[in-house]
């Protein structure tokens, strides 16, 4: 499986619920990159999109404690051994990890690459992604022209595991 994240370069990704800085060309590699696609996120993370509404055009995963929560338009996981038991019927390479923090830290042992939009600057973020370029599991294979979007420069990445997670 995928996971895909928008860090800056203390691999901060999130601050208040919400993200670190409003990019449309980052949002749509995002959507381009996980659409038809199975998008695996915490309950954190749908409550922060618009309305709290999953994703279009995308099978949406949620993972959730609580045995209550039934919103609409989403598959809910109450444990990783069920949501890894539910993606095993889907090809893995269309499986996205789309966050938050919590989510990418279970899941990343179980994915190959990662598309990580890399965001020039430091923003302070409260909640982070573990450090790829400081893991012997994962090397850099690829990195885009860098572009900007009101003011603020980033870059698409792309990192694959090279190493098996212990
Ligand atoms: N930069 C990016 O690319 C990016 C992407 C996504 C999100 N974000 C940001 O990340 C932040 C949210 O991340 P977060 O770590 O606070 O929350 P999160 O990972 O989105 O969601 C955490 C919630 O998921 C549920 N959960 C987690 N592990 C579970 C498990 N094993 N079994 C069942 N349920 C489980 C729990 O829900 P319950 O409490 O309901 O039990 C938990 O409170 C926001 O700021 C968001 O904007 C950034």
């Amino acid at each position: 499986m995928n996971l895909i994240v928008a860090a800056d370069e203390c691999w901060g990704i999130g601050k208040n619920g919400g993200l670190l800085a409003h990019l449309p060309g980052d949002m749509k590699y995002f959507r381009t990159t996980t659409k038809g696609k199975t998008v695996v996120m915490g309950r954190r993370t749908l409550e922060s999109f618009p309305e709290g509404k999953p994703l279009k055009n995308r099978t949406n995963i949620v993972l959730t404690k609580n045995r209550e929560y039934r919103p609409e338009g989403v598959i809910i996981c109450h444990d990783r051994e069920e949501a890894l038991g539910l993606l095993s019927r889907y090809e893995p390479e269309d499986i996205f990890i789309i966050g938050g923090g919590m989510i990418y830290r279970e899941f990343l042992p179980y994915c190959k690459k990662a598309y990580v939009t890399h965001i020039y600057g430091d923003f302070r973020a409260d909640t982070d992604f573990p450090n790829l370029d400081a893991s012997e599991e994962w090397k850099l294979a690829s990195a885009g022209e860098r572009q900007e979007d009101g003011g603020i420069s980033y870059e698409f990445r792309i990192y694959e595991r090279i190493k098996e997670a212990e």
